[in-house]
């Protein structure tokens, strides 16, 4: 038998909202209304669609290594430079790239309690160290706290804003203030997959804007563009970094149907608009449930929001009575949270449903 390293042999596989308790098939999971995942529920951008229709039959053929016409789209949208951006099989595989490229074994990564567990993943993946930094009592980062901990072995700190899974969010002006007293040779990655349900937030933080030399900015097109099951991802960084991340990414990622459909649905300004418009009216329906249910919960801004129960039985209760009436949600152990569940917004018409279960909780 092949041995792995202690870190490895520690490693558990990735449980994904996609998954529940009871003994069900994938296909009858579809059946359910998924408010666990954060995804969109108007489906994919319709151009993207039409996108992969129109190329389907040039699968024979590999990718551009280096994506232009996606980052070229992406440099015309952002209005950045393309040597400052890449490409990836989503956030997630972009992640990876960061850890990989620029950490190795006993390196400290320090970040939030509760937060996108793909981070403590890609941490222990390396072997590394993580702290773990309690979050505020309203469940949003405590950047104050966060700096209080660097120390000569921090290497790495990642920040989520909004943040999965407690929806919160920081500002503009707690960034630049934050980011001022962290060290130039610790790397900072702001995590920004939901930043178009926040940009009409106040304070909104706009991470394109910073040209830091220890900061990358890393995007999905999988939740407001609808693009999930397709895997795209981006990222904005200084020149060197982009190098480095280049040397060590898979050459043809995202595949090609990925990255046609991606230069298709950042231009599909109808489908954001709808889709923001939906959020809107679905998260409206979900907060006054979960209010006039007396349920506490976070302060959201993005397509999810966090309820926090009084302890971990009420929670699953509620879990279960979501799933007897046909809707997935997301009990919140594995982020440090056995008493908080997670609700993403559904359409107009599944967030009524939901709501309805809840205002009967
Ligand atoms: C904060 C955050 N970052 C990254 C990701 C991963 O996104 P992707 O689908 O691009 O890998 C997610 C997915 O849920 C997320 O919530």
């Amino acid at each position: 038998m092949i041995k792995v390293s202690e870190h490895i042999e520690n490693l558990v596989p990735y449980k994904s909202g996609n998954k529940i308790d009871r003994n069900i098939t994938r296909e009858e999971f579809k059946k359910l209304i998924n408010l666990a995942s954060n995804e969109n529920p108007l489906g994919p951008s319709p151009l993207a669609i039409e996108a992969i229709k129109n190329n389907i039959g040039e699968l024979n053929i590999y990718p551009d290594p280096t994506s232009p016409e996606l980052i070229a789209k992406l440099a015309e949208k952002f209005n950045k430079d393309p040597k400052n951006l890449m490409v990836g099989h989503g956030s997630d595989s972009i992640l990876q790239y960061i850890f990989y490229t620029f950490f190795k074994k006993g390196d400290e990564l320090l970040t939030a309690s509760s937060t996108f567990i793909g981070t403590y993943v890609n941490a222990n993946k390396q072997g590394m160290t993580t702290i773990l930094v309690p979050m505020k009592k309203d469940y949003s980062f405590d950047l104050n706290a966060i700096l209080s901990k660097i120390t000569l072995k921090t290497k790495v700190i990642y920040l989520a804003n909004p943040n999965n899974p407690t929806a919160t969010m920081f500002t503009h002006s707690d960034f630049v203030k934050f980011m001022a007293k962290v060290p130039k040779d610790v790397l900072v990655i702001l995590d920004e997959a939901y930043w178009l349900y926040a940009k009409s937030m106040p304070g909104y933080l706009d991470g394109f804007e910073f040209e830091n030399e220890n900061l990358i900015v890393i995007r999905t097109l999988s939740k407001a563009y609808g693009l999930a099951g397709l895997r795209v991802g981006f990222a904005y960084a200084p020149e060197y970094m982009i190098n480095y991340l280049n040397r060590v990414k898979l050459p043809f990622e995202p595949n090609s149907l990925a990255q046609i459909a991606a230069v298709a649905a950042l231009d599909d300004e109808d489908f954001i608009g709808k889709m923001l418009e939906v959020n809107h009216k679905s998260m409206d329906i979900l907060l006054d449930a979960i209010d006039n249910a007396g349920i506490a919960r976070t302060e959201p801004s993005a397509n999810f929001v966090m309820m926090i129960l009084d302890n971990e039985v009420k929670a699953r209760t509620l879990c279960n009575k979501f799933l007897d009436n046909g809707i997935v949600v997301r009990q919140l152990p594995m982020f440090g949270l056995p008493n908080a569940i997670r609700i993403s917004t559904g359409t107009v018409e599944q967030s009524e449903k939901a709501a309805k279960v809840i205002y009967s909780k």
